[in-house]
């Protein structure tokens, strides 16, 4: 069926980052409306904001003291309506990050609830007494330690999946459930136009609270298998639904870790009647094993495998979300491609191979600029509370040398995608005229919006040129897949089909020149190149054609 927001391609701004506008060194919302003609003109038809809520910034925003209101450093309530107006003038959707599966510990309700155990508000977290001087389980937090927190003033353990200033609300709650409903009304009324909705598939808890088998190596047990996916989560999400969400013409988009396809339709299919799409995170491990920070070999077949599937299982009636980065990922061109003598290239054939396919598409600021990846020299230039507590966790423990720390963190380190927008070639990237809050990438004089603006072969062009390709051909949104080399180590080739529409893509993942023949291919005769990462002397379908490093190309084939 169709939708507005299957036809959506979605920007992903992270406002601490993105644009300040008064020089304190911290992104903000009038830096955003400064950059709404720029957002326009790239052709993205909807942003998705990181938090922008009162937080205390434990997590950058993803710790909300204060759900109805603004972060003090990004502005005010009125600064953010005109926000949304100016979308909306330019027909860009604007939608909100929700972060209901905890709040900041300095939110009122936990300020309440840790008083007395008899508080009204004492049951909206997750409050347990500890199990003779250990805590209630052997869970970690998904940031380092035990994921529970002793709380001194009523020695009982509150819950927290995430940071110590992170503690997870009490699904089991109904008064709770309805507060958030509320909130979400506050927002929609606005007229925002849909939530990003964070950690979504964590909200409910096997409510007997089993400890979990500690891996060889680990110190603690991990909480997956009794806060991932758990069954009641689809009660909670069909009653979002019901209450809430269901009245407005909006979209949802659930960040989901460790779903599969069929778990995935749970959540998204549309007779189930609780979100729209979702981040399933499959090819967000295809680099690392046994844990994000650990570096592992990987085989274009194994991207392969992960991609088709999620092009190719889900129900019809399914709908996902496309994306190869995000604030919490590492640059996409550092990771998969060539970020030194094949940037331009390899960042343009990673955009196409995932433009082109069936979803809807987020583009993380900077990626369509083809940022990379940075190292910085002192610990304390990094902010992540992620990476602040693995240095605690496992350098000060003698765990890991500084240098296999510096080795992980280069490559996996959420920092990575949170350097300053790089706008221009002046002090600080253009991103602030004060003291950035972290370091701009060194590579900002080269690497920036406004040269990327003046050359018309730059990344920033031909991502413009994709936006346009999926807003010409239906094809592109609602066609099929079918992936035409599974076994083939070094391109990736694919066919999109919806009814005598088809294209053809082609993807060169490796520096070497490689003649490529697509076989198969038997009742197609004759195609014409739509978008390619190389000029082309001859536009006309063949199929043997020589790939020079990271070439990629799309083609519009006639019957
Ligand atoms: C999500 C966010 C991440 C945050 C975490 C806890 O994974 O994307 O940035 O730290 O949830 O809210
Ligand atoms: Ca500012």
């Amino acid at each position: 069926m169709k939708r507005w927001w299957k036809e959506s391609v979605v920007y992903q701004i992270y406002p601490r980052s993105f644009k300040d506008s008064n020089g304190d060194g911290i992104g903000d919302l009038r830096g955003i409306i400064e950059k709404i003609d720029y957002l326009a003109d790239l052709g993205i038809t909807m942003v998705w904001l990181n938090p922008i809520f009162s937080s205390p910034n434990d997590d950058m925003g993803y710790d909300i003291s204060d759900y109805k209101n603004i972060m003090k450093e990004f502005g005010t309530m009125e600064d953010f309506e005109e926000l949304l107006a100016k979308f909306h003038e330019k027909s860009i959707k604007v939608i909100l990050d929700l972060v209901i599966n905890h709040s900041s510990d300095e939110h009122q309700w936990f300020c309440e609830s840790r008083t007395s155990k008899d508080n009204l508000y004492r049951d909206y977290y997750i409050w347990r007494e500890g199990n003779g001087k250990e805590p209630p389980t052997n869970w970690g937090s998904e940031f380092g330690g035990s994921a529970w927190k002793l709380d001194d003033r009523t020695g009982e353990y509150y819950l927290h999946l995430y940071s110590e200033k992170q503690p997870d609300l009490n699904w089991e709650n109904q008064k709770l459930r309805e507060e958030i409903y509320d909130m979400m009304r506050y927002w929609l009324d606005k007229g925002i136009d849909g939530f990003r909705m964070d950690v979504i598939n964590k909200l409910a808890k096997d409510q007997n609270y089993p400890n979990g088998i500690i891996e060889e190596g680990a110190k603690h047990a991990s909480f997956r298998p009794f806060s991932v996916n758990i069954p009641k989560v689809h009660d909670y999400l069909r009653e979002m639904n019901k209450t809430v969400l269901a009245d407005y013409d909006i979209v949802t988009v659930g960040e989901t870790s460790g779903v599969t396809p069929q778990i995935a339709d749970l959540y998204v299919r549309a007779d189930r009647q609780e979100l729209n799409m979702l981040f399933q995170f499959e090819h967000m491990f295809i680099d690392r094993y046994p844990n994000k920070w650990k570096k592992k070999a990987w085989k274009l077949t194994d991207l392969k495998r992960v991609l088709n599937r999620w092009q190719t299982e889900l129900h019809p009636d399914s709908w996902n979300s496309l994306y190869w980065s995000n604030h919490d990922q590492p640059r996409a061109v550092s990771r998969f491609g060539n970020d030194t003598a094949f940037r331009e290239e390899s960042g343009k054939m990673l955009a196409m191979l995932i433009h082109m396919m069936r979803g809807t598409p987020f583009i993380y600021q900077g990626e369509e600029i083809g940022m990379t990846n940075v190292s910085y020299e002192n610990l304390e230039d990094y902010k992540d509370i992620e990476i602040h507590n693995l240095y605690k966790e496992e350098v000060l423990t003698g765990r890991v040398t500084e240098k296999e720390f510096r080795k992980a963190i280069d490559f996996a380190g959420r920092d990575n995608a949170r350097s300053p927008m790089q706008w221009d070639d002046t002090k600080n990237a253009g991103f602030s005229k004060g003291e950035p809050w972290i370091k701009v990438n060194n590579n900002y004089r080269q690497i920036n919006v406004k040269n990327a603006r003046a050359d018309e072969n730059s990344i920033y062009n031909f991502y413009k040129q994709l936006i346009q390709l999926r807003k010409t051909y239906d094809v592109i949104v609602y066609g099929d897949f079918q992936c035409l080399n599974l076994e083939d180590e070094r391109v990736y080739a694919y066919k999109r089909q919806l009814k005598d529409e088809i294209l053809l893509v082609v993807a060169n993942f490796t520096e070497e020149e490689i003649d490529f023949e697509l076989e198969d291919i038997a009742n197609i005769h004759s195609g014409k190149l739509l978008l390619s990462n190389y000029p082309q002397v001859d536009e006309t379908f063949k199929s043997t054609m020589h790939l020079k490093s990271y070439e990629a190309r799309t083609y519009k084939i006639i019957l």
